[in-house]
């Protein structure tokens, strides 16, 4: 909790009965004094972990004469994202007496617990990867105004992501759109570390939400920043979004459906891979489908399969030899020519 400087003017009438021979006294005495703030805003917790699709509850309480008032009408409670930017916030919600007001995607999702009178806890329902990030909540009642700050993190798997043109051909607005048509957003800087913290090792430079690129590197080695270096997460610094050409880091989380490979008694090319899924009543499998399912289903199968972006991999969790002897990964093909009628498919079924 931070730490107010406070003033505290205390007057009285000082009154000498013995004032035998009269000297000036002061009649006010100034006390000035570091003291708790007689307002604050607090949070019982400052990470909050969940995943895609489930609810939350961001903690926060505020504490003051105002907290028990009746008045409580009068107190503003506001919710605000903070961004990579520290000078851009977005809003998320706001309550003031009976005025309630929700914000963008977020409409329809949030509300307050207010399980006791002093209670701005935020609920967040059916959390989507958007909502990944971290949110103030911010009391004002008259001049007093406090706040408190919380993370919500999400369950996940960051994956690199080239387009079928290859490598290296990404603005970072067209990554932004990479990950989304793959069922996932570009991954931030904590999200790459905590990949890389897992063992993730990619040679190739990759964009992240904040507008840098690095690439995470656990075995150190020639081509990727030198043999002799420390595993890290490389760096390329903030370069320019509409020039710079990268791959992406993208970040994606559980899923509500059902991910397969769709049994077809022939081979298929990328249309009638398509046209195979929606027969059976689901889509064509996107890529970060395929990582969630490997990852959160431990999903194993050692067939090559279309996906929606023309690229065709398989999710192995067994190492096995043929299929991938020396580590439990999503394999990448390649992007083979649409007209390759020499792959399977997987497929999704959403529950939605
Ligand atoms: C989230 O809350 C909604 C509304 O209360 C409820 O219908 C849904 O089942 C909850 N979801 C989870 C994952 O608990």
């Amino acid at each position: 909790m931070r730490s107010l400087l406070f003033l505290v003017l205390i007057s009285f009438c000082w009154v000498d009965h013995h004032a035998a021979n009269f000297t000036p006294e002061p009649d006010r005495i100034i006390h000035i004094r570091e003291s708790e703030p007689n307002f604050f805003v607090e949070t019982e917790k400052t990470k909050i972990i969940s995943q895609r699709g489930g609810n939350v509850t961001l903690p926060c309480k505020f504490y003051g004469d105002q907290a028990s008032d009746s008045a409580s009408h009068k107190i503003r409670i506001k919710w605000t994202k903070l961004t990579s930017n520290v000078r851009k916030v977005v809003p998320v919600y706001v309550e003031m007496g009976h005025h309630k007001k929700s914000y963008g995607n977020y409409q329809g999702r949030v509300f307050l617990r207010k399980s006791t009178a002093n209670d701005a806890s935020l609920v967040i329902n059916n959390i989507i990867l958007e909502d990944y990030g971290k949110y103030k909540c911010e009391v004002i009642e008259g001049l007093e105004d406090d706040s408190a700050v919380v993370f919500l993190d999400l369950q996940g798997i960051v994956f690199p992501y080239s387009p079928p043109l290859g490598r290296y051909n990404l603005n970072f607005y067209e990554a932004q759109k990479a990950c989304l048509a793959q069922d996932a957003i570009i991954a931030s800087f904590d999200q790459l570390f905590n990949a890389w913290k897992s063992g993730m090792d990619w040679c190739n430079a990759g964009w992240l939400s904040d507008g840098s690129v690095h690439y995470p590197i656990t075995n150190p080695r020639g081509p990727c920043g030198g043999k002799n270096t420390l595993p890290g997460i490389r760096n390329y610094g903030f370069l320019n979004k509409a020039k710079g050409r990268y791959d992406v880091f993208c970040f994606t989380s559980h899923f509500n459906g059902r991910f397969y490979y769709l049994i077809h008694p022939t081979k298929l090319t990328y249309d009638e891979a398509v046209q195979a899924c929606l027969n059976d009543d689901a889509q064509i499998a996107k890529v970060g489908q395929i990582f969630a399912a490997w990852k959160f289903l431990g999903y194993d199968r050692c067939d090559a399969g279309w996906l929606a972006d023309g690229s065709v991999r398989y999710p192995i969790s067994k190492p096995r030899k043929r299929c991938s002897p020396n580590e439990a990964a999503v394999r990448f093909v390649g992007f083979p020519d649409k007209k390759d009628k020499l792959y399977g498919v997987y497929c999704f079924r959403s529950y939605e």
